[in-house]
């Protein structure tokens, strides 16, 4: 059993692969306390590792030293205002203006599968079977039933085992089951103490056009954190944070990993406490936040996802390439190729019309490209950033003929058709804001802040979500259209609704993201065959959140090759390539202005959904001739792309000479590996890459070639890689165990059973 309590014990434990995590039970207050996180281990007892036999730095002895006693015990989950000092994991707000939580146990549940989360995105056992009954012992789930009897208050801590994924996710319930309301102004999803073991947090920060740039810091002292206050999880900070072994690296050390399902405001943060403890925190960014919670009503977090590899950020990496491929993206285009597509933005920009796009089509259908995407500017009277949001209607001077008949057009080219909205948004000019003013989020008296002409619309109010699902809908119902990309083109200011009472203003941010998710499952329930990609000002829509209901989000607007090195790089620490936005666009690329090889283009997109972002009727001849190749390469190698183990071998951002990393098919038959060298620099020899990932006892052909390396060769000889002249110069490898050493049942019997 993956989970089990230890009732002499008082410990709960839970197992996954190559993991343990503990929870014990402290006698007479029943505070429930945190053990064990780490390395699998047997089941013992281990109850000595909470330390709670000794004596704080306090002048009485701890004989239940409440106040110290509580600031040192690793907490599952911490309560607030009574001793802990530490960051809180909940605070709640009586009617007579008090704080103070404390969590007792009282009883537990363990059952196969994984409830499922209400209103919210969550991972689940199988997509099929979203209770997940039937599950086996490789979803597991514990429920503690705490309570705080001076509030009357339930709180639930749900933790469930992704045995094959070393994963455990864990989230939050809590219900008043007193009289009087309260007020929780704090509820986060996970809380983990764990002693320092000299780490360093990861965490992914960046800008437009900048997203998920990796960070290393030393943890000092106090509190350190990452957040969001935007509304969305945004460009500039990442609902991620990982605690790494300073000398850990990509195959060696300790890294504990939290990631948020959850697209709205966060904080994840490390404090580093007295005792040298580090406290790791995701949830709910408190600020701006409350929640009413009135008699018998329950508030549940979103989930955290939680990790442990003892071989390094790689190990991590696969973890939860596994565990959001496996158990978090859903849909018909789950484990699919996605079309090849051509969206027009940085071709036409708003400058366009039914024949422009069609000269566009013809060209693209010609070349091998499988459907045309219909960006910003065809609806209202949009000819430019200021105007139209929220009047979803066809704007028949440019989409001559109306949207059905340049569907069918395309359609008729042998090629699909997608389309751009931005559900969230309204212009001030636009029919919908001057009928209804009053459904844009703005404060009374205040004038709200504009961001590029737009507001926000107030998506906690379900007269707003039903006339923006309809206005999507009837476009959707009214020609084949079967690929949305849903933007969201600024953040959140000027907090406030008309329609929430004033002791519910501070529901807002959170309503507004239950709004939008609530609209997405609509969409995805009613139009069960579209492909849909978010995105949000380029890639401030990234989070394990919007996977759930898209499985692939816009990784940047930022297309240049080089730049998207760094980009994709700290994209895919976390997320399965399958989901990364990647297009090829044109050159002096528009917003760094550098030009780049349009074949490194082609391998750069390669890590991603791929497809193509520029006026194909105006790229030289010579570039068009390439595009049939490209669409070539990635039929070829999109399944392995999408499905097999990720291995970065260099980070550019780092090096800042060149990007290498590999991917490697899960029977370690095929592996890719794609290599770019950003700068050539004169009288350099080749450079000696070692491989990851393949299977030591095989021999692997490369590129065709006629002579065969050994696995072993390959990861710890390598290969080498000629300096070529010039800078930006991109190479694909492509590597297949040879049939003949397959088939050695010597090999086999000793190696792998799997292969006959
Ligand atoms: C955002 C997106 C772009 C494009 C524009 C249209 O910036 O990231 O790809 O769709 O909006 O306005």
């Amino acid at each position: 059993m993956a989970i089990a309590y230890m009732e002499k014990e008082k410990l709960f434990w839970i197992d996954t692969k190559n993991t343990s995590y503990v929870i014990g039970i402290v006698d007479k207050e029943q505070f429930v306390g945190h053990v064990y996180y780490g390395k699998r281990m047997q089941r013992q007892d281990i109850f000595y590792l909470m330390r709670t036999g000794e004596a704080p730095f306090v002048p009485s002895k701890n004989n239940r030293e409440r106040s110290a006693f509580l600031d040192s015990l690793p907490m599952e989950y911490a309560g607030d205002g009574l001793g802990d000092y530490r960051e809180s994991s909940i605070s709640v707000k009586t009617k007579g203006g008090h704080a103070g939580v404390s969590l007792a146990f009282g009883s537990y549940e363990i059952k196969k599968g994984k409830p499922r989360l209400n209103g919210l995105p969550a991972t689940f056992y199988r997509e099929e079977d979203m209770r997940g009954e039937g599950a086996n012992e490789e979803c597991m789930t514990l429920i503690l039933h705490c309570r705080d009897e001076a509030l009357e208050l339930d709180i639930d801590l749900l933790y469930t085992a992704f045995e094959q994924e070393d994963v455990i996710t864990r989230s939050v319930t809590v219900r008043n089951t007193g009289k009087n309301e309260l007020f929780l102004t704090k509820v986060f999803s996970a809380s983990l103490d764990l002693d320092n073991q000299d780490f360093e947090m990861v965490t992914l920060h960046g800008s437009w056009a900048r997203e998920r740039q990796v960070e290393y810091r030393e943890i000092g002292y106090g509190k350190q954190s990452v957040g969001s206050l935007r509304g969305v999880s945004s460009h500039q900070e990442h609902p991620f944070l990982a605690l790494k072994e300073k000398n850990a690296g990509e195959d060696t050390g300790s890294v504990y990993a939290m990631h948020f399902v959850y697209s709205g405001n966060f904080l994840a943060q490390a404090e580093r406490t007295q005792h040298n403890m580090i406290r790791m925190t995701m949830g709910i960014h408190p600020k701006n936040f409350s929640w009413r919670l009135g008699t018998s009503e329950e508030f549940c977090t979103p989930e955290a996802i939680l990790t442990y590899s003892s071989a390094g950020m790689g190990q991590m990496t696969r973890n939860l390439h596994d565990m959001y491929r496996n158990h978090l993206i859903r849909g018909k285009y789950k484990d699919k190729k996605r079309p090849v597509l051509i969206n027009n933005w940085e071709a036409t920009y708003f400058d366009f019309d039914t024949e422009r796009l069609l000269d566009i089509a013809k060209r693209a259908a010609g070349l091998g490209i499988e459907m045309l995407v219909m960006d910003d500017g065809w609806f209202g009277h949009r000819n430019s950033d200021n105007s139209s949001l929220g009047d979803w209607q066809v704007n028949e001077e440019k989409i001559i003929g109306g949207l059905k008949h340049l569907v069918d057009e395309v359609n008729a080219l042998g090629m699909r058709f997608g389309i751009w909205f931005e559900p969230e948004m309204v212009s001030p000019d636009s029919k919908l804001y001057r009928k209804h003013p009053d459904w844009a989020i703005k404060i009374p008296g205040r004038e709200p802040a504009l961001s590029r002409n737009q507001y926000v619309l107030d998506f906690s109010r379900s007269d707003v979500r039903e006339y923006v699902y309809e206005s999507v809908a009837q476009i959707l119902h009214g020609a084949n259209i079967e690929y949305v990309k849903w933007d969201m083109n600024r953040q959140l200011s000027d907090l406030g609704s008309a329609f929430l009472s004033p002791e519910c203003q501070g529901e807002l941010s959170h309503r507004y993201v239950l709004g939008l998710y609530e609209l997405q499952e609509r969409l995805i329930q009613e139009f069960p065959d579209l492909l849909l990609e978010n995105c949000s000002g380029g890639g401030a829509r990234f989070d394990p959140g919007m996977l759930y209901y898209s499985p692939q989000i816009w990784c940047s607007d930022d297309t240049d090759a080089i730049e998207r090195l760094k980009i994709q790089e700290g994209t895919a620490m976390i997320y399965p390539l399958s989901a990364i936005g990647a297009h090829v666009s044109d050159c002096p690329n528009h917003t760094v202005g550098r030009s780049t090889p349009f074949e490194t283009r082609g391998i750069v997109a390669l890590a991603g959904t791929f497809g193509y972002e520029l006026d194909i009727t105006k790229i030289s001849e010579e570039e068009q001739q390439m595009i049939p190749k490209q669409i070539e390469v990635y039929h070829k190698y999109n399944d392995l792309i999408r499905r097999g183990d990720y291995y970065r071998i260099a980070s550019y951002s780092a090096n800042h000479e060149y990007d290498c990393y590999m991917v490697v098919s899960k029977d370690k038959r095929e592996a890719l590996m794609t290599y770019i060298q950003v700068l050539g620099e004169p009288n350099r020899r080749s450079r000696r890459i070692c491989l990851k990932g393949l299977k030591p006892e095989y021999n692997y052909r490369i590129n065709g070639k006629d002579r065969v390396y050994g696995g072993d060769v390959l990861m710890s000889g390598g290969i080498l890689i000629e300096s070529r002249k010039g800078d930006f110069k991109g190479e694909i490898f492509y590597l297949n165990a040879q049939e003949s050493v397959i088939k050695d049942k010597k090999l086999d019997k000793k190696n792998d059973k799997n292969i006959k």
